[in-house]
């Protein structure tokens, strides 16, 4: 695997390749983004990964600093998955100068849900992938469904843009409690990783309820934060929202069984998960 952090080089090092697949990360990987690679790897050659902490996504008081950078063991774990290049930039290369020209995702998808509690992040998000597009140009990029929101607004921004790269959509990969995996996963104790998985049994409450007829949205909402409440967590929200938009479904949306999916961030001591289960 060749590892790469210059802009130049890498254009030089994919001349010419017309199938790249491509799989953005900020490192720390676990078995998700390597089920992630093993996707891309489906859909096109070379596989090409990034690596690339993106410090315009983080709030002034979230963990851009304490974010797990593993940059050895991921190098071993990219080289056995057979990936091709390591575009592993630093902010020089990403940033020479201010990213002053920024992708704005609209109100409605942008502001919403994770927008809310992470003002600016999506923006982050989005100029960091097309920046990222710009550099790899790739045929195909694949982004797990753990980050539903961001899925959905890569995959838009990609057609609203018209960019030459699908955007190909990975389950999300779960540890045997349950637990969708995230390298924030590794901020958590003892006692808190035990605990974890209740945030997505509460996501299955939330989904069986509904299956069964229960279309009282807000009420359902409602005791899913107040049950992870009384378990001790700080609930941003639980969410069920239209898969389309990400929008709350009306009365005629549940009439008419609209694809749904529930969303949930919750805090558990200092740490924030966020999970998500399509209805
Ligand atoms: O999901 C992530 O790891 C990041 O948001 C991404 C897509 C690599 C952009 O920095």
């Amino acid at each position: 695997m060749k590892i790469i952090s210059s802009i130049a080089e890498l254009r030089d090092h994919l001349r010419g390749q017309l199938r790249t697949a491509f799989v953005p990360t900020m490192g720390n990987l676990h078995e998700g983004h390597l089920s992630l690679m093993r996707l891309a790897r489906k859909h096109g050659d070379p596989v090409v990964a990034s690596i690339f902490v993106n410090r315009m996504q983080f709030g002034p008081n979230e963990d851009f600093d304490k974010y797990p950078r593993t940059f050895a063991a991921d190098i071993e774990k990219l080289e056995k998955e057979g990936v091709y290049v390591l575009f592993a930039p630093t902010e020089k290369d990403i940033y020479p100068e201010p990213q002053e020209f920024r992708i704005q995702p609209p109100n409605d998808l942008g502001n919403t849900l994770e927008g809310e509690f992470r003002p600016g992040f999506f923006t982050g998000v989005t100029t960091i992938v097309m920046k990222l597009f710009s550099c790899v140009q790739p045929r195909v990029a694949v982004f797990g469904k753990k980050d539903y929101q961001q899925l959905m607004i890569v995959r838009n921004m990609a057609r609203q843009f018209a960019l030459p790269t699908e955007i190909i959509a990975a389950e999300t990969w779960r540890a045997d409690d349950g637990l969708a995996l995230s390298s924030r996963n590794g901020y958590l104790s003892v006692a808190e990783r035990a605990e974890a998985p209740a945030l997505y049994r509460e996501l299955n409450l939330v989904a069986d309820a509904m299956r069964a007829g229960h279309l009282d949205v807000s009420l359902l909402e409602k005791h899913a934060v107040q049950r992870l409440a009384e378990r001790g967590w700080k609930p941003d929200y639980v969410a069920i929202r239209k898969r389309i938009d990400l929008q709350p479904p009306t009365a005629g949306d549940l009439a008419t069984r609209e694809p749904l999916v529930v969303l949930a961030a919750a805090k558990l001591g200092t740490t924030r998960l966020i999970d998500n289960l399509e209805i």
